[in-house]
């Protein structure tokens, strides 16, 4: 039988788009939890519809990207500059980013409260919309609209505007914070309201789905059921539906987690003229975050480890790793590269270099120094060289969707059987809690113990909770997520035919 066709709708598409010529197009992979979630999804004719990155003022432009996008089946929304400034960089990421993942508003929009708010509200309603008119003209009878995330919390109810018939999910790949968290939105009860427009709304986690429903019953006084959230008789399901192998997600933790590094150098001596950090910067989300790693280069070849992270979102993740030469080389090999940083990461970067600068003085010698930046990501086949040559990964996220990297590592260590430290406040602790040591990140001597912990740690021990993760991990794949997910949203539309 035909693949069922499923419209994916997300502000990211799978490929950024760089100009070469008038008419020329270079696609490179975005780098991304969405789109390493996705890109797992094979078992259906799929359709990707979203941003390409980039400014295309002109016609010529537009009409050839759309051609070279189509061969990897991705449909462009073109967003102007003004646009991606008000919604990309303004609401999504400077307002909504940080208030899910517990950061507040930005005080400087709540002083100015109602004209930037309200400016970048309406552009974001707006791009919703550009989203909207191009799913409504790719859109056939029968399609399923995935939409994703916080960018797009519009546009289920743009969707149905167009076609009441439409079958409409919506997943977010962020938390969704308590109520009391959202209740500080000024535009809460319209989000809301356009996000139950869906016919189903994911979460990654029970404890999300139970913040969404709770926040429409305070803040809509709507009913909230086992199910979901009923209004005048229509029911919109809400469910956590879990996410396996291919997708991480991220919250601050690089100060913490660099000064839990500093007590372990500070109460481990012998480590301490034996490793290097290694920092990488992914110039992703072109104006805003720091994807980094710091990479611990030992002396004498025992163990090594990384430190990755986003700074806008505050997560990050420590590695001890084994020498092998593979590392050295990609350690040597990731040079230069662009970085770019919003003002909202420029106290926290300092905050990171001061700490770092410390613990070169405090710890550095003659001819080594604990601590080296890199601008640049790794491609993801070099970030699973290291995730299979590591014999610890530390991940700290203050708050965490989900956390890809945790669930890439323990599928990269069949054979190491490497430990995974990871905060209680990333979602996937609530899947490979058993298996990892939990922490929380907050707590720099308990951050610090637990790499002791983790690396004196006795193999069958190791093996035992490996085997624990292992087991959740290749049995929760992207594509049983995306079937999940998919069934739900069939089995809820012919449950509504039912009640009527
Ligand atoms: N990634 C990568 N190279 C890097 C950093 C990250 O390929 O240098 C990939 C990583 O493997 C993961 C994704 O990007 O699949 C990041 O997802 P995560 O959930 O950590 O962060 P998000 O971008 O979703 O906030
Ligand atoms: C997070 C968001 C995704 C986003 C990704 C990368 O995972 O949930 O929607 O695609 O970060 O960020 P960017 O802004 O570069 O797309």
């Amino acid at each position: 039988p035909p693949k069922q066709r499923l419209l994916l709708v997300a502000n990211r598409l799978p490929v950024s788009a760089v100009r070469r010529g008038e008419d020329s197009w270079a696609l490179e992979i975005s780098v991304g939890g969405l789109v390493s979630a996705l890109l797992g999804v094979n078992e259906f004719e799929v359709r990707w519809i979203g941003w390409a990155g980039v400014n295309v003022p002109d016609e010529i432009g537009q009409r050839t990207l759309t051609r070279a996008l189509a061969e990897k089946r991705c449909i462009p929304v073109f967003l102007d500059e003004e646009v991606v400034h008000q919604y990309y960089n303004g609401y999504c990421n400077n307002i909504l980013w940080p208030l899910f993942h517990y950061l507040g508003l930005p005080q400087e929009d709540r002083l100015d409260t109602t004209r930037n708010f309200q400016s970048q509200f309406d552009a974001y309603k707006k791009a919703n919309q550009m989203f909207a008119d191009v799913v409504n003209e790719h859109y056939q009878e029968g399609d399923t609209v995935w939409c994703h995330d916080y960018h797009l919390m519009f546009l289920p109810k743009c969707l149905k505007q167009y076609n009441s018939k439409m079958k409409v999910g919506w997943f977010l790949h962020t938390p969704f914070p308590s109520s009391e968290i959202h209740r500080t939105l000024p535009s809460r009860s319209e989000l809301l309201r356009s996000v139950l427009a869906a016919d189903l709304v994911g979460f990654h986690t029970y404890d999300y789905a139970r913040h969404f429903v709770s926040a429409c019953t305070r803040i809509l006084g709507l009913e909230g059921t086992p199910d979901g959230v009923e209004d005048q008789g229509k029911l919109t399901r809400v469910a956590a539906v879990m996410l396996g192998v291919d997708r991480l997600d991220m919250i601050k933790g690089i100060p913490q987690k660099i000064l839990a590094f500093e007590k372990f150098l500070e109460e481990n001596g012998d480590w301490r003229d034996k490793v290097v950090l290694l920092q990488i910067a992914v110039p992703t989300r072109t104006d805003v975050p720091d994807y980094w790693a710091v990479v611990l280069l030992p002396k004498e070849g025992t163990s090594l480890g990384i430190i990755h992270g986003h700074f806008s979102s505050n997560r990050a993740l420590l590695g001890l790793w084994t020498l092998s030469p593979l590392l050295k080389r990609i350690a040597l090999v990731e040079g230069g590269g662009r970085q770019a940083r919003y003002a909202q990461d420029q106290k926290l970067t300092c905050q990171v270099h001061e700490i770092v600068g410390r613990i070169n003085g405090r710890f550095g010698t003659l001819t080594t120094v604990p601590i080296h930046h890199l601008d640049r990501s790794l491609d993801f086949y070099a970030l699973c060289a290291l995730y299979a040559v590591t014999d610890v990964a530390l991940v700290t996220s203050l708050r965490d969707g989900m956390n890809l990297v945790s669930y890439e590592f323990v599928a990269c260590q069949d054979s190491k059987k490497g430990v995974l430290i990871l905060s209680e406040f990333a979602g996937a602790a609530q899947s490979l809690g058993a298996g990892a040591i939990l922490v929380n990140p907050w707590n720099i001597t308990e951050v610090a113990a637990s790499i002791g912990y983790a690396l004196n740690m006795p193999a069958d021990e190791r093996e035992k909770r490996h085997n624990h993760n292992f087991m959740h991990v290749t049995t929760h794949t992207s594509q049983e997520w995306a079937e999940t997910f998919v069934s739900e949203l069939n089995d809820t539309i012919v449950e509504a035919q039912l009640r009527i």
